[in-house]
């Protein structure tokens, strides 16, 4: 779908309308969203993280079908891995676990391979955002949720025998750490599994130990707090703007309390320049520009915290990155914190991923919390 010509920049509504659209003509026939339909190294695949957030923008935008078909893809996915989820489970209970390399891929092909390219395998956190995003959507829509029943059992097995371990964090980096927003989603995951009420007793009863302990871990004495705010990962003094979901959408830390507040706050302070955020300081992908995807999850957790105001600020700086076809990309560089390290980004992958599934997602996200989304929802 394109957008008449007018001449003038698309408004939010239109731009939010653009992106659901955008989302549901890329989607495979067979649920999987693609993270980038044109990036070199992402096109192909499909990754749980930016799936689970697009699909609950299309749930929260009205497009329950589509979110439906992509829940559907996770359970096939996981279901096929059965009996790999169940040598994790019982590795990890003989207290001898798998190698990184025997647990599960991050991202798959539309057709549920693991694909032949290398990639930063193992990351646990997509795996509690498809359950965080499934129960969203149930509880909205109020979907029958034993059609996901064995892939949400599959789920909470695998988290409750991994929920601890280092791994690569959203941003596919630092592999020897816990990151606080790895745990917030798998608590998010968790909380969501028992919601669904599909589970047994026994399994209900490890999914809510599993969640009360990584929200333990997540807090101060389990060192996910730092200097009064989340950390990047535990022990680290650092923030990355990823919490921004864990204090927002997530909800694991409420946006009000004086733990999200002061959150909220050392992003603006640290991560944030003229409304564009930085995934954290020290980074240096494509010289470590600012991720729209990145303005609207800060933006969501000012609109649960009471600031509609301020969200609106960051949503519209996040439209400002769309080009003039209304496409957006992963980031932009109007703000680099390492100029010098573009070249070697382009020159191995090519130009920044544009569109972005993710961020067109999070903008309609914001849209639609904000309320900024009319004309949006089938
Ligand atoms: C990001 C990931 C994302 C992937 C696909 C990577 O560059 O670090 O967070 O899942 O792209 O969009």
């Amino acid at each position: 779908m394109t957008l008449p010509v007018t001449g003038r920049r698309p408004s939010i509504p239109e731009l939010a309308e653009r992106s659901a659209e955008l989302i549901a003509s890329l989607q495979d026939a067979g649920g999987a969203y693609p993270a980038s339909p044109t990036f070199s190294a992402y096109a192909g695949y499909s990754w749980f993280r930016d799936g689970a957030f697009i699909a609950d923008a299309m749930s929260a935008a009205g497009r329950a079908e589509s979110a439906e078909r992509f829940f559907d893809w996770c359970a096939g996915v996981l279901e096929a891995r059965a009996d790999r989820i169940a040598e994790v489970v019982a590795a990890a209970e003989a207290g001898t676990p798998v190698p990184d390399a025997e647990m599960l891929a991050t991202r798959f092909t539309f057709d549920g391979r693991e694909g032949d390219d290398d990639w930063w395998d193992f990351q646990l956190d997509g795996y509690g955002t498809w359950l965080w995003a499934l129960g969203e959507h149930v509880r909205r829509h109020g979907a029958d949720a034993s059609r996901w029943r064995h892939a949400i059992e599959l789920s909470v097995d695998y988290l409750v025998a991994s929920w601890d371990r280092p791994c690569f964090d959203w941003w596919e980096e630092h592999a020897q750490h816990v990151h606080v927003s790895t745990l917030g989603c798998i608590a998010a995951g968790l909380r969501e599994s028992l919601a669904l009420g599909v589970l047994d007793p026994a399994r209900s009863a490890a999914a809510a130990a599993a969640e009360r302990s990584a929200l333990a871990r997540l807090g101060a004495e389990g060192e996910g707090v730092v200097g009064g705010h989340l950390a990047k990962w535990l022990g680290s003094d650092a923030v990355d703007a990823s919490l921004g979901a864990v204090v927002g959408l997530l909800d694991v830390v409420p946006a009000g309390s004086p733990l999200g507040a002061a959150t909220i706050e050392r992003l603006e302070q640290e991560l944030t320049v003229g409304d564009g955020v930085h995934r954290y300081l020290d980074d240096t992908f494509y010289g470590g520009g600012q991720w729209p995807l990145l303005s609207c999850f800060l933006g969501i957790a000012h609109a649960r915290a009471g600031d509609a105001g301020r969200a609106r600020e960051l949503l519209a700086w996040a439209a400002s990155t769309a080009d003039a076809d209304g496409a957006m990309p992963e980031q932009v560089g109007q703000h680099l914190l390492a100029p010098e390290r573009v070249d070697e980004w382009v020159e191995r992958w090519g130009p920044v991923a544009q569109p972005l599934l993710w961020s067109h997602a999070m903008l309609l996200r914001l849209a639609v919390e904000l309320g900024d989304d009319e004309g949006v929802r089938a």
